[in-house]
């Protein structure tokens, strides 16, 4: 295996990794009908935005390849699909990418069959099935091209945060230092710098995405490129999506890594900024409202908070899809609360007592909590705009303007 793939798809054949077993089984779950594709994204055996809404999107395209609509009537194909689009809707409500999906989807099947001008409603249906099949395929294959578009960008952004160092440095370690010649400066000298770390939360890889990813992607394009340093994850409680997850991912890919837990962030920040030359906190988005308030994992708030009093760089990752040009600001956002057992027990694979190695035929779930107290779980939380640097998309960057709005015009598909 090569890269990580949390999504695979041939037409008709839809497969997802069960990320519930990472990171100590690599587990395919056959995903067949939109009822399983509702079940693994409430369960969050698949999770990140992007990647909801490819499953959704492509569970159906599944059932429609194998006609399982049974429709014979054009009228009845579009309600089979809107019926089963709204139903999908329901299943996590915070990231807007998959509602985003069902309305192009929707749009698109209905289009089709206003098109579609045949008598025979036999070639009718099959032509609207053809349609939303070829539509929720583009998804897929448009992700992965929007990620690695969201990486250079991103890379490049945080290239130019980067203070020159004018006196170069004689036989510059290569571990510690980058040298190359900003686009755009073509037979000028090149620039050596320092290399830069970031800290990222969550997970918003490869597991997240169809491939690449958007704030772990950022870092991957960072690492290609040669410009990073190290790469710090939190582990991302309560569902642990950073140890589990982009630990799993960076070192899958050897990129230069340490994991912390959540709250030690400030004390990263105020005691290693210089040593590591800490430039950046980078993290995802489920939903970026007009005004750029962004909602994205629990704990994202604070780490930009964080950065803001440490004069750290606060940069989102978000494809067009995850902006949401019809919410006004972050408090209209609808946050997820989740189940309580997700803080009061936690799943893993039993460490042998002798040899240290983890046995994974013996995956556990552990209480590690008194399983009577009330929890508060919201899944999500809303960074202000004010505390935001930069968005970047695979437009290009967004950076928040001296009145401190950031504006989107311009940006946004003419999709919807
Ligand atoms: O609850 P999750 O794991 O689905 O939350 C994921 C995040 O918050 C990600 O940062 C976001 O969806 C962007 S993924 C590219």
């Amino acid at each position: 295996m090569t890269s990580l793939e949390a999504i695979k798809y041939v037409r008709g054949e839809l497969q997802v990794l069960d990320q519930l077993k990472l990171p100590h089984e690599f587990v395919y779950d056959n995903v067949s009908t939109c009822e399983e594709a509702f079940d693994c994204i409430k369960s969050m055996r698949v999770r990140g935005a992007p990647a909801i809404a490819i499953v959704a999107a492509l569970a159906l395209a599944v059932e429609l390849e194998h006609k399982k609509d049974g429709t014979t009537q054009k009228l009845d194909t579009i309600k089979y699909i809107n019926s089963k689009l709204d139903y999908l809707m329901l299943s996590r409500p915070t990231a807007v990418d998959l509602s985003n999906a069902i309305k192009l989807l929707k749009k698109k099947s209905a289009d089709t069959a206003a098109n579609s001008l045949t008598p025979d409603q036999t070639l009718a249906c099959a032509d609207i099935r053809l349609s939303y099949i070829e539509g929720a395929e583009k998804i897929l294959e448009d992700d992965l091209t929007t990620n690695l578009a969201i990486g250079r960008y991103g890379a490049e952004y945080l290239r130019r945060q980067q203070v020159a160092i004018h006196t170069p440095v004689a036989n510059a370690d290569s571990l510690r230092y980058f040298t190359t010649s900003p686009p755009g400066t073509q037979g000028a000298p090149d620039q050596t710098y320092r290399k830069l770390s970031v800290l990222t939360h969550c997970n918003t890889g490869s597991l997240a995405t169809s491939g690449h990813g958007t704030a772990l992607g950022i870092i991957r394009s960072l690492h290609k490129m040669n410009y990073l340093d190290t790469a710090f994850c939190t582990e991302t409680r309560p569902y642990n999506q950073g140890s589990r997850l982009t630990a799993f991912e960076l070192v899958f890919e050897n990129i230069p890594s340490t994991l912390i837990t959540d709250s030690m962030a400030g004390a990263l920040f105020a005691r290693r900024k210089e040593e590591k030359n800490i430039s950046a906190v980078i993290v995802g988005a489920d939903r970026v409202a007009r005004n750029g308030d962004t909602a994205n994992k629990i704990g994202t708030y604070s780490l930009a908070v964080l950065a803001k009093h440490h004069g750290i760089k606060f940069v989102v990752a978000a494809p067009t899809t995850s902006i949401d040009l019809y919410t006004e600001s972050g408090a209209s956002i609808k946050i997820e609360d989740r189940t309580g057992t997700e803080l009061t027990q936690i799943s893993g694979a039993v460490v042998g007592k002798l040899d240290g190695k983890v046995d994974v035929n013996h995956t556990e779930r552990v209480a590690i909590a008194d399983q009577q107290i009330n929890v508060w779980n919201p899944s999500f939380d809303v960074t202000p705009r004010e505390l935001i640097d930069a968005i970047i998309t695979e437009k290009g960057e967004v950076v928040r303007s001296s009145k401190g709005t950031f504006n989107f015009k311009g940006l946004m598909p003419q999709r919807w």
